[in-house]
């Protein structure tokens, strides 16, 4: 634990407003008490030397899965919110494909319990929409989760019964609670493992088409239409999605969405037989990546999220065919969507922090942002280091990601959770004097 002040010493700090400059940052009692040129380390403050690396607003992640309470030889609170430090994220929402399935307030308070215990930053669990994320019978008691929850999600599968997702989306437009939604129509996803493609018809393997995805948008858009409610759409795959999202929006429906750093940089060209490349909603075409891309581009798409689903190694060793759904995302996400898009000059730094900062904050309802008075949320890059992605320097227990060895600029060196150190670089913590 740290404790009294700290003195962050000549960064290159991003600003709300997407200005940047030279500044020096003092946290006091967990918040930026000043930002300011030339301040000094006066009384107890402890201090880092940062010249020369860039300092944003901690990261934010409405879309991961921490597998604790149930599963927790695949991760747990303290293992994933690590790595989640180590991605240069402050705030993160888990969600509810756990045992207990957080569906009333004694469930959650479980989850509750061991984040209050073992999480190194800021934790906002869902609560699922039905009982026992079943995806139809009842609904869960919104109202009164609502204050305690990011949101509500069945994530990992669709809701099913049409009318249980109305009656979800009117109490959520009653109390203004978010409604996030893995689309997926069970009956049409016909037993596959990968996207319904060339790779699938090549190999002979079954294939998840995308009508399982949009179909669901589709249904959803239209309730929450005629609802009213906050409603935003998980990990988006496809470009029939994109497009109805598109077209919702310009008819004013409270419509957002999120899609993850592998739909924009991957897709089934690039499968190989192994479960690093196997994920739930599958990688998709060539041309949904670039549909993505575009969504991404003109706002259709409002944030990224990495949808982190760590699995044990076995469970992820079993080929295309036998392997788990789900990969890790947590420690690559911001330097793979740096290195890609801002660094290639497609895309401004600002944009990547609406993306990966601050609309899911503001979606979500979850604070922060760089000035003076707010939580000391804080992750601090080294945006010219390059290197190759490792998955055995993760703080993850889940180790399966497509890109590994792939060369990425953007190393998170250091992150602030409320003041608290929650990573810092081996490297840093030597240039930290008192
Ligand atoms: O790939 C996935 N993994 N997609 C999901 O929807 C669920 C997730 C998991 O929990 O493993």
């Amino acid at each position: 634990m740290d404790s009294g002040r700290l003195l962050l010493k000549g960064g290159m700090v991003h600003m709300d407003d997407g200005s940047c400059r030279t500044a020096d940052i003092l946290i006091e009692d967990g918040r930026i008490a000043t930002i300011a040129d030339n301040l000094t380390a006066y009384g107890s403050a402890r201090l880092f030397d940062l010249g020369g690396l860039h300092v944003f607003c901690g990261l934010a992640d409405v879309h991961v899965h921490l597998r604790e309470p149930g599963f927790s030889y695949k991760e747990t609170i303290a293992s994933g919110t690590r790595a989640a430090a180590h991605g240069g994220f402050t705030t993160i929402c888990s969600m509810p494909n756990l045992d207990p399935v957080p569906d009333s307030m004694e469930n959650l308070a479980v989850q509750q319990n061991i984040i209050a215990r073992d999480a190194v930053i800021k934790v906002m669990p869902y609560a699922s929409i039905t009982h026992g994320r079943k995806g139809y019978g009842d609904v869960v008691d919104i109202e009164r989760l609502s204050p305690y929850a990011a949101g509500f999600s069945d994530d990992g599968c669709g809701v099913k019964d049409r009318t249980v997702m109305k009656q979800a989306m009117q109490t959520a437009a009653r109390c203004g609670a978010v409604i996030a939604a893995h689309c997926e129509d069970e009956s049409l996803v016909n037993g596959g493992c990968i996207h319904d493609g060339d790779y699938a018809r090549r190999n002979n393997l079954r294939g998840i088409c995308s009508e399982s995805e949009w179909r669901q948008v589709e249904r959803d858009i239209a309730l929450a239409e005629e609802c009213g409610c906050r409603y935003h759409v998980c990990h988006v795959s496809t470009a029939e999605s994109v497009e109805l999202i598109r077209r919702a929006k310009a008819r004013g429906v409270d419509v957002t969405c999120e899609t993850a750093p592998h739909y924009l940089l991957l897709c089934d060209d690039d499968l190989q037989d192994d479960g690093r490349f196997k994920m739930n909603p599958p990688l998709r075409s060539a041309r949904d990546r670039e549909a993505l891309v575009a969504g991404i581009m003109d706002g259709t798409i409002d944030m990224i999220a990495t949808d982190h689903a760590p699995h044990s190694a076995a469970e992820k060793s079993r080929g295309l065919e036998g392997s788990a759904f789900g990969i890790v995302g947590l420690e690559t996400s911001f330097p793979l969507l740096y290195t890609e898009f801002v660094r290639s000059g497609r895309m401004s730094m600002e944009r990547l922090m609406e993306l990966m900062c601050y609309a899911p904050r503001r979606r979500f309802s979850l604070g922060g942002g760089m000035r003076e008075g707010m939580a000391a949320d804080i992750a601090v890059f080294d945006l010219d280091r390059e290197y190759a992605i490792r998955s055995d320097e993760f703080l993850s227990a889940g180790r399966a990601t497509p890109f590994e060895g792939r060369k990425v600029f953007g190393r998170c060196m250091l992150t602030i959770s409320e003041g608290e150190t929650a990573y810092c670089d081996a490297t840093l913590l030597n240039t930290e004097t008192k």
